[in-house]
């Protein structure tokens, strides 16, 4: 009978990391293709060669923005499919009157959002023109997306000169966009965001989850994206709270913290302190 808890495929071997010779206890991702058998103490150090990887530019010397080695994005699942994280999203979107996305990829979670809420306005931004290009071309028939070809701290800035309107509504802003060779611009996000709208929730993917290194993050500089990394950003005199995933991983599972800032919807903190995601 199998123990609850334990993975009945746990294999009898030794953690598939060169020269650790600890007993395998989790079967990890590393691509689309290739899974591994390791230890739980391996993780933190596979998820930082792998973060490392995906900020490297794939042509030396390339302009990011149209780096010519680079594949283009593949569709995912959206949200990582992860149906606690769907869930989160699913319950966050009648609080909130815009949905914004930095990093739009292949457009996977941006065109799941954007499918399920056709009354929800939602924009995205993608700076690798050639990935912006098929993004813009997989979410065609949707009048609500809006995807600008160019970087997260340019389209936010054009919400402040040009589309005064929209920071005036509550705002779900889903931060995907600190790799592929753009840098991290995380802080300036989370800043611009708290000071041009009056309210909302930053959901921030890649975040180390305390406890938890299973779910996947990414490291910036040698520094983990997290709320140790997030704090300086913090406006104190808006925050409503954080939150974090509360289950289990799966072994695809990436990392997230959710911050609820400003004016909220009535019970907005209380229901998310009940909600079961
Ligand atoms: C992980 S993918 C996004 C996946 C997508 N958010 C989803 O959930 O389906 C990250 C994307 O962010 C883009 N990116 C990275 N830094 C950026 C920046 N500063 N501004 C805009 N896009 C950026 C990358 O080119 C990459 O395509």
């Amino acid at each position: 009978m199998a123990t609850p808890g334990v993975d009945p495929r746990l294999p009898n071997q030794p953690c598939g990391v060169a020269d650790c010779e600890n007993a395998a206890e989790v079967l990890f991702k590393v691509s689309d293709k290739q899974e591994a058998w390791i230890c739980r103490s391996c993780i933190p150090d596979i998820l930082k060669a792998k973060s490392i990887l995906k900020n490297q530019i794939h042509t030396e010397g390339a302009d990011p923005r149209d780096d010519p080695g680079r594949p283009a994005m593949i569709k995912q699942e959206p949200f990582h499919g992860d149906p606690h994280l769907q869930g989160l999203v699913n319950l966050l979107i009648p609080e909130v009157a815009l949905f914004v996305e930095t990093g739009t990829g292949a457009g996977s979670s941006l065109k799941w959002v954007a499918e399920q809420y056709p009354w929800l306005l939602c924009w995205s931004c993608e700076a690798h023109y050639p990935t912006a290009k098929k993004a813009q071309q997989y979410t065609i028939t949707l009048n609500n997306v809006h995807i600008f070809d160019g970087l997260s701290t340019e389209l936010l800035a054009l919400f402040q000169n040009q589309m005064p309107g929209l920071i005036t509504r509550r705002g779900l802003f889903w931060l995907d966009a600190h790799s592929h060779g753009f840098g991290c611009t995380l802080l300036e996000e989370i800043e611009a965001i708290q000071r041009l709208w009056r309210g909302g929730f930053i959901l921030i993917d890649d975040f180390v989850v305390p406890g938890k290194p299973e779910f996947g993050y990414d490291v910036n500089e040698d520094l983990t994206i997290g709320w140790d990394y997030v704090k300086p950003a913090i406006d104190q005199s808006k925050f409503r709270g954080l939150w974090g995933p509360n289950y289990e991983a799966r072994s695809q599972d990436r990392g997230w913290g959710l911050i609820g800032f400003g004016e909220l919807m009535d019970g907005a903190v209380d229901r998310l302190n009940t909600m079961e995601y």
